[in-house]
């Protein structure tokens, strides 16, 4: 079957494809999911090469017996499998199991020798995952983001340019959580390695949607350093990885200590091992490591020119669509034609209608699942609502008092491979209901969380669709 074929069957084998949930009218409703860019759900042969696996499984690098040395040959072709997703020379790289984008980069950022004046460019539209912890090791500098949300180049070179001798790392996400905008991240490497910066790429939105090729070092294009997370791939099993030059990580102890760390342990010191063995410290999430692989290996069966082309097709559905809700206001590029330099996540406004409530409405009344506020990524959000400084200031200080009734934000729609049509077709007429004010239930704001739920009760009684108690044997 061409990649194609085999991308049309792997919607029926989502799981959760015909999860039914409560709506307010009473009924139940399909689950549309358009939430794919915070996490995705998996599909039934990476959950059954899970289980097959569990069959085998035991503690890596330990045991003796076949199903720890089976378990730990999985593991390390695991490893292989990541090397090979993103291109990495495991000559000159390593790739490191961690939990996720958030752990991968906090790591390097502790990991990384920078010099004591050393200099980090990052950028507006970064996620605070790909931000925050550089803060906290070295000066952070932002690039801008121009009116259509993306990066700003000229202003990129203005700051090599300005810290020109003194950039350490330069680091950007692949493609924006918000706008969707796909940063021309080689070129940017380039700009960085002309700078004597090394290049680290959040690649948490990149990888499930697009090739991406980390290039030799001799390219000049190279990426140094690369993040990503199982979860947003369709493993969400808890790992992530970070991939990168493994000589800058040696230069510190590890970051985490304790067993399968160390070569030898006297009482008066201890000998760190290899890369990546010195930085898994503890039992990792064997599990979510074979996980990762068979969704990398169905990822690769499929092929990339058909997800690309596949998810090109609903983006520009869900462009188009969208333009049909009246006062429809979408953040970053809009344009349904080109959507080549986009994925497929669109952030957007109805009116004057509330975010929140439109997510709301959204999810009890038509079952389907959006993502909504500034997605962790406030000083990008900021810039594409054009919140001014005073603004911005008075709703800090009302956060900071427990009230989130003015906080700008979006409401945020994003496809994954096995979305349909139909799923952006429901998206947009119960939007369209929303914004003739056609909805059926009344809904209160709740000032600390600046989440609305509807007035009369709250049909999501969780307990009576899924409880945490095991089928026992009876
Ligand atoms: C661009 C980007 N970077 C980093 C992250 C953090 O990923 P995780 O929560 O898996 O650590 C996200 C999550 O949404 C993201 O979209």
């Amino acid at each position: 079957m061409n990649g194609s074929g085999l991308l049309k069957r792997l919607r029926q084998e989502l799981v959760g494809l015909d999860t039914e949930v409560p709506t307010l009218s009473g009924q139940r409703r399909r689950y549309v999911s358009l939430d794919n860019a915070s996490s995705t759900p998996t599909f039934r042969p990476i959950v059954s090469k899970v289980d097959e696996f569990l069959g085998y499984y035991a503690n890596v690098h330990r045991g003796s017996g076949f199903k720890s040395q089976l378990a730990s040959w999985a593991f390390e072709t695991a490893r292989h499998d990541v090397a090979r997703f993103v291109k990495a020379d495991l000559n000159e790289k390593t790739v490191i199991f961690t939990k996720n984008t958030t752990e991968s980069i906090n790591r390097l950022s502790r990991l990384y020798p920078f010099r004591p004046d050393g200099v980090i460019i990052t950028s507006t539209m970064e996620h605070h995952s790909n931000d925050l912890p550089w803060r906290r090791v070295a000066k952070v500098v932002h690039v801008g983001v121009k009116a259509d949300g993306s990066l700003d180049v000229d202003d990129y070179l203005r700051k090599l340019k300005e810290y020109a001798g003194k950039v350490d790392l330069v680091t950007m996400t692949g493609a924006s959580n918000v706008s969707g905008w796909v940063t021309p991240y080689h070129y940017l490497a380039r700009l960085a390695h002309e700078a004597g910066a090394k290049f680290v790429l959040d690649a948490a939105q990149l990888a499930p949607h697009r090739p991406v090729d980390m290039k030799p070092s001799s390219d000049p294009e190279h990426i140094d350093y690369l993040a990503f997370s199982a979860h947003k791939m369709y493993a969400p099993y808890g790992i992530g990885a970070l991939v990168g030059d493994r000589k800058p990580l040696l230069a510190a102890d590890p970051d985490m200590v304790g067993g399968g760390v160390v070569d030898i342990v006297t009482i008066e010191g201890a000998y760190w091992r290899e890369l990546p063995e010195r930085e898994e410290a503890g039992t990792p999430d064997i599990v979510g490591v074979v996980a990762l692989a068979a969704a990398i290996r169905l990822l690769e069966a499929v092929g990339w020119s058909a997800i690309q082309e596949h998810e090109e097709r609903l983006a520009r559905r869900l462009l188009t669509r969208l333009a049909e809700v009246p006062e429809m206001k979408i953040y970053g590029q809009n344009d349904p034609v080109d959507v080549s330099g986009r994925l497929g996540v669109v952030a957007f406004n109805v009116g004057k209608i509330p975010y929140a409530l439109v997510a709301a409405i959204l999810s009890y009344e038509h079952g389907i699942g959006v993502r909504t506020g500034c997605f962790c990524a406030h000083p990008y959000m900021l810039c594409l609502l054009d919140v001014q400084p005073q603004e911005a200031t008075k709703v800090r200080d009302e956060i900071l008092s427990r009230d989130r009734t003015n906080v700008p934000g979006a409401v945020r729609a994003s496809v994954g491979l096995y979305n349909d049509e139909s799923d952006i077709d429901a998206l947009v007429e119960a939007l369209k209901v929303v914004q003739r004010g056609g909805h059926s239930g009344s809904y209160v704001l709740c000032k600390e969380t600046g989440s609305y739920v509807p007035t009369e009760r709250d049909c999501f009684e969780f307990d009576s669709h899924f409880t945490l108690t095991p089928h026992l044997p009876s």
